[in-house]
């Protein structure tokens, strides 16, 4: 996830712009820059690569020593792949201003339109660039004025630090969906997308609310609101443990990435739904309406947790879209040669785009003459390359070995191609509108589950000290129990199953008693009664039964031993807050038992090798 630092001070500001950046490497990043004003003098340098990689570049440039103002940022590439051009900060104009920026401008394609034909000449494929230069359109005299009249018409998402060289010592800072704190020092502000790039200096900080701006010099804060006037904000101080700081707060990444989601997921959806006509604006997949509606089959291969997702993309496209669909492990396909036709779409879906079996998988699907489109979170990965069409997550990126916001993730995007696919065929307009709230609704079920943090904590200590684990479900929760399973067993080293809940009584259920639970996923819809029905099988057998159950079904909960309560949704949406609840328990069970769940014994994040 990209980061921002910015000065303002009496000090120089290159040692605190770099020394920040280093703080948020942890976001992850591909690129990195900085920009000083040096009493007028604007001077911009970045690079493709690590912090210590721009640090080595300056260290020979010793101008850049004197500047007490400046901005910074780490880039994770989501418009234009991980290059020097694409870097940030980006000038503005001829050079007469810097900007950095976090977020996506989903309108940023009409905006560089209206700039072009305005005389300006774009080196970047960033939507970045084109704020910069918008800035500069507007620029007539002050800074802010510039800046507030540029975010007038900006759609999406920004958090942004800005200077212009006619405004020595002055920095803009906005925020509208990405987080931007001000560190208040005794005579600087130092500014930053997260406070582990602050702590160093001061534990003062100031964060902006949505729609925000603030005009900065030295220690002179003021802020106001994008469309009204002065606004005041409360200081408070960061509590954060050092080690904690190094993960945005959080003590572990795969918990700094479970809260993450509903913004991630909010990043997945965003610009890609449209609530008029009912449908899902891939326009990544590069396919028309056309020829959607005369593909044969969707081939889905992945690996993992993107298989597991993959499943869940089964079950939509064949229920909403009636086109078949299947998922195959990717380490299978290439070695069993599969029959593939010109009218499949082979799906790969990879977290890293890097994965050697999907990778594979990929070449074979294209050697055989399907369509092949990628489903990536890494942009500029040799899948994405090589499938060249498919849909970008826009996840941020995921740090922790133990798959969590990509699968969420995956499977909005599965949900989205599922609409596309069905509104090409017999979904009607209405009907599509539906599927869009539904779909739209997926982020705040998630915040409602991550709500029962503390709860699912508690509950977590009953299942510490098991050394095996069954997890059980149908229809669609029966790739959340695989999931959940696979969650567990890689963070906290007990063995556990995903299983079909019918399938038990064909063998499993010979293996459970006392010490082995099992985790049901009773939700609300058609498999509940069913799926209890086995819960009761399982408690025959003396196994302790943890369910997750829909709010207020005291049905469920009073057939269960314990409970984990998500909030009610349609089956195909159920699938992610289910999922979430089980990515907390595991974490939970893991962190109890004190296992190394930064580290998981065995694991790499990406196995680039067969
Ligand atoms: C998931 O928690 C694991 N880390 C692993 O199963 C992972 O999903 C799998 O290796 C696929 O990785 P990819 O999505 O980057 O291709």
């Amino acid at each position: 996830m990209c980061g921002i630092v910015a000065y303002s001070g009496s000090r120089n500001a290159l040692p605190v712009l770099l020394g920040g950046l280093k703080k948020l490497e942890y976001r992850g990043y591909d690129s990195s820059g900085i920009a000083l004003n040096d009493n007028g003098q604007i001077t911009i340098r970045k690079r493709q690569g690590k912090v210590s990689e721009l640090i080595s570049m300056l260290d020979s440039d010793s101008t850049l020593e004197q500047a007490t103002c400046g901005i910074a940022h780490t880039r994770w590439a989501t418009h234009g792949p991980p290059t020097t051009e694409n870097a940030h900060p980006h000038a503005g104009g001829k050079g007469d201003l810097a900007l950095v920026h976090n977020g996506i401008i989903e309108n940023h394609r009409s905006l560089r339109e209206k700039l072009t034909a305005a005389g300006y000449v774009f080196c970047s494929e960033t939507d970045t660039e084109v704020l910069a230069h918008l800035v500069d359109l507007h620029h007539k005299g002050k800074l802010i004025d510039a800046v507030i009249s540029a975010l007038r018409e900006v759609e999406g998402t920004f958090g942004i630090a800005a200077m212009s060289r006619h405004e020595p010592g002055v920095l803009v800072v906005a925020r509208r969906g990405s987080p931007i704190v001000l560190g208040l020092g005794r005579e600087e502000t130092i500014i930053a997308s997260d406070a582990s790039a602050i702590i160093k200096h001061t534990r003062q900080a100031i964060y902006l609310d949505d729609n925000d701006i603030a005009l900065i010099q030295g220690n002179d804060v003021e802020i106001q609101a994008l469309d009204a006037g002065p606004v005041s904000r409360p200081t408070s101080q960061i509590d954060w443990s050092s080690n904690a700081a190094k993960k945005g707060g959080y003590e572990h990444y795969m918990l700094k990435e479970i809260f993450e989601q509903p913004e991630a997921i909010r990043n997945t959806l965003r610009g890609r739904l449209d609530r008029n006509r009912g449908n899902a604006l891939l326009s990544g997949l590069n396919l028309s309406p056309r020829e959607l509606s005369e593909l044969h089959r969707v081939l889905i291969v992945g690996c993992g947790t993107s298989m597991n997702a993959g499943l869940v993309g089964e079950y939509a496209i064949e229920d909403f879209a009636g086109v078949l669909a299947e998922v195959e492990q990717a380490a299978e396909f290439r070695y069993r040669n599969p029959i593939v036709k010109p009218s499949d779409l082979v799906v790969a879906i990879s977290q890293s785009g890097e994965t050697a079996d999907t990778l594979a998988a990929v070449r074979e699907a294209i050697d055989k003459g399907a369509l092949v489109s990628g489903l990536v979170n890494t942009v500029g990965s040799t899948i994405a390359r090589e499938t060249g069409r498919g849909v970008y997550l826009h996840a941020g990126p995921e740090i922790s070995v133990a798959s969590t916001k990509a699968f969420t993730c995956q499977v909005s995007v599965l949900l989205m191609m599922a609409l596309k696919f069905a509104r090409s065929r017999r979904m009607s307009r209405d009907a599509g509108c539906r599927f869009v709230e539904e779909i739209e609704a997926i982020p705040s079920l998630v915040e409602q589950v991550l709500e029962q943090n503390d709860n699912i904590a508690k509950v977590a200590e009953r299942y510490v000290e098991q050394s095996s684990a069954f997890f059980i479900g149908r229809g669609y929760l029966y790739p959340v129990a695989l999931e959940g399973a696979l969650k567990l067993k890689e963070i906290s080293y007990i063995h556990a199953e995903g299983y079909h809940a019918a399938e038990l009584k064909h063998g499993p259920i010979a293996l459970l008693d006392e010490n082995v639970p099992v985790i049901a996923l009773c939700n609300e819809g058609p498999g509940k009664d069913k799926t209890l029905g086995n819960v009761a099988e399982c408690q025959a057998r003396k196994s302790r039964v943890l369910g997750i159950v829909t709010q207020g079904d005291q049905e469920a909960i009073a057939a269960l031993d314990d409970h984990i309560v998500v909030p009610a949704s349609p089956p195909h949406t159920s699938v992610i807050p289910s999922t979430v609840a089980l990515q907390l328990l595991s974490y939970h069970i893991a962190r109890l038992k004190g296992c190394s769940i930064g580290q998981p014994r065995n694991l790499a994040k990406s196995v680039t090798v067969e």
